[in-house]
């Protein structure tokens, strides 16, 4: 289930508490933490008021006070995840958000279902967040917060640009439909990740199909960079292969493109070495990539 605190924060708090986490979101660009005689200002409320707002949304977990009230507050993640859904919710994209359906290094992914009754996947990058738990050092990265969310956002943009780039050209790509702040909504791809597959009837195949995917993406401009098993979601019943996970890709001008993209071959061929014992010879490899790539 998402976050209860969010969830519940969505179905109970104002507009006006809205307000003041968007004050909260734009000024973090220039305060280490927001004043509340700041925040009054800008929500155009009395002091008092604007504390008990602060006050209400603190005890929902949704924003910190990292050097005490007196100095003033800033957003956390609960804070981004509750303005990002409700934008969502309120421009008809999203109409509920359900379970967990992954996680890696810097995001969570979400199932969720849109207006139109579709199940669609909701990541939210976590740039950062890591670390919070990892060093305990809740105080010192609080105050960094707002360049690791913005990091989140920057990745949740390049994400959605490389999925429209490469989805009307036809690659195996989840379709990209919404994104909002640190989260990108798009299409639920119910499958398996490759990672997690112990054996398939013709692995020399689905080789060729995660091999043409990514030719065709460095032919439409985008290397992913970090593509391995865990990016590669496999349907057993069509035997279809989806690349997902795109943020850091970068185009094939990049100085060290062609040294990604390397990289990126080698981790699939690795894995179909590894585990379903498969390893296509040197004159298959350089039908499906070309002179130019390998
Ligand atoms: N569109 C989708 N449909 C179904 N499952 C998905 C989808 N996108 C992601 N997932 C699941 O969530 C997991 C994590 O997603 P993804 O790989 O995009 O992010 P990540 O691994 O956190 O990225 P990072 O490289 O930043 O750590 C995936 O391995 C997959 O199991
Ligand atoms: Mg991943």
């Amino acid at each position: 289930m998402f976050n209860p605190s969010v969830v519940k924060a969505l179905r109970s708090l104002d507009d006006w508490h809205f307000e003041v986490l968007r004050v909260l979101e734009e000024k973090m660009r220039h305060y280490e933490t927001v004043p509340t005689d700041v925040v009054a200002r800008e929500t155009e409320a009395s002091k008092d008021l604007t504390l008990k707002r602060l006050s209400t949304l603190h005890r929902y977990g949704l924003v910190w006070a990292p050097r005490g009230r007196e100095r003033g507050f800033v957003l956390n993640y609960n804070g981004l995840d509750a303005i990002a859904l409700r934008s969502v919710v309120n421009r008809g994209i999203l109409v509920s958000i359900g379970g967990r359906i992954g996680a890696g290094k810097e995001s969570e992914v979400y199932e969720a279902v849109t207006a139109e009754e579709e199940r669609v996947a909701v990541k939210f990058y976590r740039m950062g967040s890591r670390s919070f738990k990892k060093y305990k050092r809740h105080r010192d990265i609080a105050l960094h917060s707002h360049l690791y969310m913005e990091a989140s956002r920057l990745a949740a943009k390049r994400e959605l640009e490389a999925l429209q780039i490469l989805y009307p050209r036809g690659i195996k790509v989840p379709r990209p439909i919404y994104r909002n702040r640190h989260l990108l909504v798009t299409e639920l791809i119910r499958g398996i990740e490759l990672a997690k597959v112990k054996a398939v009837d013709d692995p020399a195949l689905l080789l060729e199909k995660v091999l043409r995917n990514l030719v065709e993406a460095f032919r439409a401009g985008v290397v992913n960079c970090d593509l391995s098993a865990y990016n590669v979601i496999y349907l057993p019943e069509s035997g279809d292969v989806f690349l997902i996970d795109w943020p850091q890709w970068v185009s094939p001008d990049h100085a060290t493109a062609k040294f990604y993209l390397r990289r990126d071959i080698d981790n699939v061929l690795e894995f179909f070495e590894r585990r379903l014992h498969h390893r296509p010879n040197k004159d298959i490899m350089r039908e499906i990539l070309g002179e130019n790539v390998y």
